[in-house]
């Protein structure tokens, strides 16, 4: 591989950016409620009268200011409210993907929280309906892959979340698989064990957030005892050289969300976020945008500033996509396929 020239802090030489744009990738953690832009949800309110907190787009924009979790989750629970039919949850989605599709994205896999729209009494089939046609849409419209994942509020109780599944079963073949969302601190992993044992008996995908702002115990918790197959966040395995060698040596995927962890002030900026560092210890992160809409940039723009601030290369690029690639719970020919195209590109970049 050619050497990057020395650029400027902060500045991302062309070459890279290119590639970075163009390269196919897998996104891994999105809500899809956390994409719903300011625009859409004053659009969406008035199409269906709710009124909203905030007189217009721009005050609602001043409110994101966040001091940690939990003062974004009461504000994106609020926008969420604005979310009532089928149409309403496909048009939020089908906004994502394309703008997905412009950041070369090839399979996503979205998170959905359907208690926080069955609980104000929007039913279970509305949600998957929106969000299904989309994801069909997007196969057909935009030759994008995708899945949903239907992620349990922990905030709420155990017994919630098995109700919550058993109202969900009728459309198992609508989602590949359950995560864990919402207020960590406190609501530690073990506490969906039962639900988590029974949706892995049914044979869907399992992943959990954890190390978000929890203990690094959290995240032992969620592959001890929630037996998941990625970790959602996984930033604190930082703070704990035994578990982060775990996950080296595991390969246990972790969805990393660089600039949601500076906007819920995890670390203090993105020169201070590990994840250079866990790159570089070897462990399989990928990047990803958690709340695209709320954390001022989609996929693409979580890759620009973290590649300029931590001065990452074109071999980091590659990595970063084949880890979102094959952690992805595509089907194998599907990700044989852009396998093949990322190493085509690569080859074509670094010769
Ligand atoms: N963490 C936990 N729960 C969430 C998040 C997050 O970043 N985004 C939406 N729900
Ligand atoms: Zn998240």
């Amino acid at each position: 591989m050619s050497a990057l020239p020395e650029l400027p802090d902060h500045q991302l030489d062309p070459k890279l950016s290119a590639f970075l744009k163009a390269m196919p990738k897998a996104e891994l953690h999105i809500h899809i409620e956390g994409s719903l832009e300011p625009e859409l949800i004053f659009q969406l309110a008035k199409r269906n009268g709710v009124s909203l907190a905030y007189p217009d787009v721009e005050s609602l924009k001043a409110a994101y200011a966040f001091t940690d979790l939990q003062s974004f989750l009461d504000i994106y629970y609020a926008g969420a409210s604005v979310l009532q039919t089928e149409q309403d949850f496909h048009d939020m989605a089908w906004a994502y993907f394309k703008r997905a599709k412009a950041d070369g994205i090839v399979r996503s896999e979205l998170f959905f929280d359907p208690q926080t729209h069955t609980e104000r009494g929007i039913p279970m089939a509305v949600v998957m309906a929106g969000l299904t046609s989309a994801c069909e849409r997007a196969e057909r419209e935009l030759n994008m892959s995708s899945g949903l994942i239907l992620c349990f509020l922990r905030h709420l109780s155990e017994d919630d979340a098995m109700a919550t599944l058993e109202e969900a079963l009728p459309y198992r073949d609508q989602f590949i698989g359950v995560g864990l969302d919402s207020s960590e601190v406190g609501n530690p992993p073990e506490k969906f064990a039962r639900v988590f044992a029974r949706c892995r008996e049914l044979g869907l995908h399992l992943v959990a957030h954890a190390g978000e702002e929890g203990p690094p115990a959290y995240m032992a918790s969620a592959l001890d005892v929630l037996k998941v197959e990625r970790i959602d966040h996984g930033v604190q395995s930082i703070h704990d050289p035994a578990l982060l060698q775990r996950l080296v040596q595991s390969q246990v995927p972790l969805t990393v969300c660089p600039l949601s962890n500076v906007k819920l002030c995890v670390f203090k900026d993105l020169q201070l976020h590990p994840i250079a560092r866990m790159l570089r210890a070897g462990a399989c992160v990928t990047i990803n945008s958690d709340d695209p809409a709320y954390f001022g940039g989609y996929l693409l723009e979580n890759f620009r500033q973290t590649f300029a601030v931590h001065q990452l290369n074109l071999q980091d690029a590659y990595q970063l996509a084949k880890n979102s690639l094959t952690a992805s719970f595509a089907p194998d020919h599907e990700k044989q396929r852009w396998m093949a195209e990322l190493d085509a590109l690569y080859a074509g970049y670094a010769g």
